[in-house]
């Protein structure tokens, strides 16, 4: 009994992994805001000095190192959000299977035999192909994801269900749109356009857009993202149903729907369509996601809109350029 009470006073103390990427640089930030810089340990491959606090570099493929650095700060939960994305991994799909599952595996593992409290695993509108209903896609369906991101995304949110089932590991995952976000750029992802088509815009530069403009893909702002991930880690853990990974939803938009949302602000605004094999991995993903489970168990709902996350886009990145 004592040890179950001393086990359950322990202060959070949180491990990111993967904190220099686009979500985690963000996500870092909202954490050490809301327990402590102290609190949160930032890691990565490499030190790019964007975070306050305690930073470590990891590689997260290497189980050794990633139980050092975990009984080393007394860490009690880990964020890991380490991943090659879907355009960027079919360029090499065996290390892509091998970086983001082998990265996964040793967090559960370390998390079991450390005995953490929570894990937070990132999983992706990329588990879906094109077998489910691409209109408003359910949490139960098909996965016959066709990037090898998606394969492992897949794999992985089972892998996270056996842990909870099997070790009673409380692993907690979201299915996350394309994140739109001014913070942090992103990398490798199929998304990754509606955030460089601002970019583009205000430095008065033709965009020229990977996708088709009617390929509608599920998205979510930012600060969404993260209120989501915020909430869901925060609950009762009686709360959580899914143990895969939740569908979360934001908004959903077409390349000409964000173009002419753009055009408003800044009329002379030009976008050209030169679809590559990104446009090939966006049709296999839905268009918009039902995300009724989160929303019945934890209480989830979206705040940003096309219209919203385009001002604040826009206003954000040209404040950011009046500034270099
Ligand atoms: N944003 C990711 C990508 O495009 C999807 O999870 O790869």
């Amino acid at each position: 009994m004592a040890l179950i009470n001393k086990h359950k006073m322990k202060k959070t103390k949180i491990l990111l992994v993967g904190a220099n990427g686009q979500l985690g640089s963000v996500l870092t930030k909202a954490l050490q805001q809301k327990i402590g810089v102290a609190q949160v340990i930032s890691s990565d491959l490499q030190d790019k000095k964007l975070h306050r606090g305690a930073f470590e570099i990891l590689d997260a493929t290497n189980f050794d190192q990633l139980r050092k650095v975990v009984a080393g700060h007394q860490i009690t939960q880990i964020y890991h959000l380490a991943a090659i994305l879907s355009a960027k991994g079919e360029s090499d799909p065996l290390r892509t299977w091998d970086i983001n599952m082998k990265a996964l595996l040793n967090v559960l593992e370390v998390a079991r035999v450390e005995k953490l409290d929570r894990v937070f695993y990132p999983s992706s509108i990329a588990v879906f192909g094109s077998s489910a209903n691409k209109s408003f896609t359910p949490q139960q369906t098909f996965l016959n994801p066709e990037t090898v991101y998606g394969i492992s995304k897949a794999a992985g949110e089972n892998w996270c269900q056996y842990y909870y089932e099997r070790y009673g590991l409380d692993v907690r995952s979201l299915r996350y749109p394309g994140v739109v976000g001014y913070q942090s750029l992103p990398g490798g992802g199929t998304t990754d356009y509606a955030i460089d088509i601002f970019h583009k815009a205000l430095h008065s530069e033709t965009f020229y857009c990977f996708l088709k403009p009617d390929a509608r893909l599920p998205m979510i702002f930012m600060e969404d993202a993260i209120e989501a991930t915020l909430k869901l880690m925060s609950v009762p853990k009686a709360q959580i149903k899914t143990r895969t990974s939740y569908n979360l939803a934001g908004l959903s938009f077409t390349p000409h729907e964000l173009a002419t949302e753009i055009k408003k602000h800044i009329p002379d605004f030009k976008i050209v369509y030169e679809p590559d094999y990104r446009q090939k991995i966006a049709e296999s993903w839905p268009q918009e996601i039902d995300d009724k489970e989160a929303r019945r168990d934890w209480g989830w709902h979206p705040s940003y809109n096309l219209r919203s996350l385009t001002e604040i886009m826009l206003s954000e990145l040209s404040q950011k350029l009046e500034t270099v």
